[in-house]
């Protein structure tokens, strides 16, 4: 609780210490974020409207490797679009080659998604954006010195006076464009939606239909109890947490206590958020902590009923599918691939 009240005064605070900060809120023209076939209209926070300025900054700040200490990770190395917005490996790694404890998500249609991070300690993409800047192990530049750097820079100067208006260069400053970046990376128009959404019956093979099957109906895979399908769009989340019995460890013990960390409720011990599943088949390893490589094995974990322990998810439970309805599902998650849409 302390922790989350420091991360969101933090950047309150930086720009009183800062002094004569431009306006907080970009300048320029409000542009559209076009969603695609299959999603919901893209949610933008009242006091950070996407502009052409802002987008471009963000894209910019996104790439680059100067916002870590020693000049070598980005953003874009953890979540990179070679990697469906994530890195392929089983934990990330930041600079000096430090490995932290948990997967890298794919921050594709994280637009959508309520709160941030595995466990949910961000409650937006801006609060996000700077806890792996002055993280130790992921970029480790404290926050005013990534402000120093950025401001020291006169194309990135330029560039913020366009956006925010002139005056010093401040960490909420990088942190809403970053986000503003973030919101058009969106996945959408796969052949599951124009099956979905858009009368394209022919978009998905038989095995992916089949697999779409499996993945809806409540006495095969139940998937959609979490991985929510919608009339008119789909997440593919409930945006929530659960257990649903990975990272436990030979004795049986939970390894990371997940949502717990935020909450303390009982209830949420080994809890992770919902990830969405579109691209997928792009950003394995898969869960929390990497464990699974392959979306086989993805689909053998839920078969088995995860790893027991007393904060188990009720609908978690062994299930009985085929060998042909296991292909299947895998078919199905492989059709949720589409190039996401970016800022060229
Ligand atoms: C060293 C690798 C690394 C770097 C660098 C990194 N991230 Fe991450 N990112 C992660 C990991 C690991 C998580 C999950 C951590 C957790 O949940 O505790 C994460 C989580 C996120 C999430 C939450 C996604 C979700 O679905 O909840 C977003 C958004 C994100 N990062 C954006 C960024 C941005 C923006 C930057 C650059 C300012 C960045 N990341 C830099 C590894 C990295
Ligand atoms: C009770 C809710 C729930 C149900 C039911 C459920 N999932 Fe999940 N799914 C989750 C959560 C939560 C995670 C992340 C868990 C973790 O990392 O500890 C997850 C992770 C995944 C991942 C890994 C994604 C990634 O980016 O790492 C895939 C793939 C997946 N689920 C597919 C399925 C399929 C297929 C089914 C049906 C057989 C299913 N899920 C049923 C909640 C659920």
């Amino acid at each position: 609780m302390t922790s989350r009240l420091i991360a969101t005064l933090a950047p309150a605070l930086l720009l009183l210490s800062c002094g004569k900060a431009a306006g907080d809120r970009p300048i320029g023209k409000a542009i559209e974020i076009a969603a695609p076939l299959g999603l919901p209209p893209v949610p933008i926070p009242a006091d950070n409207p996407p502009t052409a300025e802002t987008l471009a900054l963000g894209k910019k700040l996104y790439f680059d490797p100067r916002l870590s200490s020693d000049g070598s990770v980005s953003c874009a190395s953890c979540h990179s679009p070679e990697h469906g917005f994530s890195d392929g490996r089983k934990t990330a790694m930041g600079v000096r080659k430090q490995f932290g404890k948990r997967n890298a998500p794919a921050v594709v249609n994280a637009a959508y998604s309520p709160r941030q991070f595995w466990d949910g300690r961000a409650a937006s993409l801006e609060e996000q954006a700077a806890g792996p800047i002055a993280n130790p192990i992921e970029m480790d530049l404290p926050h005013t010195e990534c402000a120093v750097r950025i401001n020291d820079d006169p194309e990135y100067k330029t560039m913020f006076a366009k956006a925010f208006g002139h005056g010093a260069i401040t960490m909420p400053h990088i942190q809403k464009a970053i986000a503003t970046y973030e919101r058009t990376v969106l996945s959408g128009g796969s052949a599951v939606d124009r099956y979905l959404y858009g009368g394209e019956k022919s978009a998905l093979s038989e095995a992916a239909i089949r697999g779409l099957n499996v993945f809806m109906s409540k006495d095969k895979g139940n998937c959609a109890a979490c991985h929510v399908v919608k009339e008119d769009f789909a997440l593919f989340t409930d945006g929530l947490f659960h257990n649903i019995g990975v990272g436990l460890n030979a004795e049986g013990e939970l390894t990371d206590l997940g949502r717990y960390e935020q909450t303390h409720a009982e209830s949420d011990k080994g809890a992770f958020k919902t990830p969405s599943l579109r691209n997928v088949a792009k950003s394995g390893p898969y869960m929390h902590d990497g464990s699974l490589k392959t979306l086989r094995t993805v689909v053998d974990f839920y078969v088995g009923g995860g790893s027991s322990n007393p904060y188990l998810d009720k609908r978690i439970k062994p299930l009985t599918l085929s060998g042909q309805e296991r292909e299947d599902l895998v078919a199905f998650l492989e059709a949720l691939t589409s190039e996401p849409k970016m800022v060229r």
